[in-house]
């Protein structure tokens, strides 16, 4: 048996204007993880088990477009696997799927490491993510790498598109509060209307594109020199101009300002957005974490999970 663990992700600054080519930041998360396991099968074929998505069936049962299975081809023919081997995957995650925490791209990572594995070509870590990220594209379309690449080094980084990987550490430590709004929400959806809106003004949208990538840069240095007052004021810049890209909704709204009510220090979407999760600053004390918790679960978040970084 051949087994791969892969956490989840948040992206702190600059989701969405990262496809566009400008620098975004990324912490793994791994209170939540996705598992593959892969063993031989006494029978011809692809056994898959992922119950949390109520999936077991064999490979070519599955409808030919299900992202799982048209992922799981893309691995095996990148791998120049063929025929594909008789084996039994087992995929479990405790990352809500479409929630923003990268459950696409950690079973994607992990599936990769196990089915490399169980062939016996273990990848490093650059060969994992190449292939999570050609796993990506069936997923949505046209990912910009961030969070296969987040996933597979399980390490903050800095990213920008096509250049080798840069990684950040904080001068102090901080604490993150996520808030899941519940509501699943489409990537690929979410992309891609962005993409519409951009190619009818692109003057427009490049330039909102480049002031995130300025708000990163600033939070890249206010985590440097531990600044964590600034760090909260650019991400309530990042969430407006993330909504001005239509990417909030009504029940992130509602996360959001209860974090801030309750003394948050800034608080945005993270990841595709319009459902998902979102993320609040605190305070650097236990009082403000519980405080913000609190607030997040009277405001009617499913869940709530609390992250240090650094
Ligand atoms: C999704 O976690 C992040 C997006 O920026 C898409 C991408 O970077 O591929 C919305």
């Amino acid at each position: 048996m051949n087994s791969a663990l892969a956490p989840g992700k948040i992206i702190l600054f600059g989701e969405h204007a990262v496809v566009y080519g400008r620098p975004a930041l990324a912490v793994p998360v791994t209170q939540v993880r996705a598992e593959v396991e892969v063993w031989p099968s006494e029978y011809r074929g692809v056994w898959i088990d992922a119950p949390d998505i109520r999936l077991k069936a064999e490979l070519k049962e599955v409808e030919f477009d299900h992202p799982l299975a048209a992922s799981l081809r893309t691995l095996f023919s990148e791998l120049g696997v063929d025929p594909c081997p008789n084996i039994n995957i087992r995929i479990r995650s405790t990352i809500p799927v479409a929630s923003g925490l990268g459950s696409g791209a950690a079973v994607s990572v992990a599936l990769a490491r196990a089915l490399c594995a169980y062939i016996g070509q273990p990848a490093s870590d650059d060969q994992v993510n190449r292939l999570a990220f050609e796993m990506e594209k069936v997923y949505h379309g046209t990912p910009s790498g961030i969070d296969n690449t987040v996933i597979t080094y399980a390490k903050p980084v800095y990213f920008l598109r096509g250049q080798p990987i840069k990684t950040f550490k904080p001068r102090k430590p901080f604490t993150i509060v996520i808030g899941d709004t519940g509501v699943a929400a489409s990537t690929r959806e979410a992309v891609a209307d962005l993409r519409s809106l951009w190619e009818k003004d692109r003057r427009t949208w490049d330039a909102i594109f480049t002031r995130v990538g300025q708000i990163v840069d600033e939070a890249r240095r206010a985590i440097e020199y531990g600044k964590i007052r600034a760090l909260g004021e650019l991400m309530d810049q990042n969430q407006d101009l993330l909504q001005h890209m239509t990417m909030s909704s009504l029940e992130l709204e509602r996360l959001i300002e209860a974090a801030r009510d309750a003394g948050a220090l800034g608080a945005k979407l993270s990841g595709a957005g319009r459902g998902g999760n979102m993320i609040a600053l605190a305070e650097p004390s236990a009082a403000s974490v519980s405080a913000i918790r609190d607030c997040l679960m009277s405001a009617g978040a499913r869940r709530v999970i609390t992250t240090t970084v650094g």
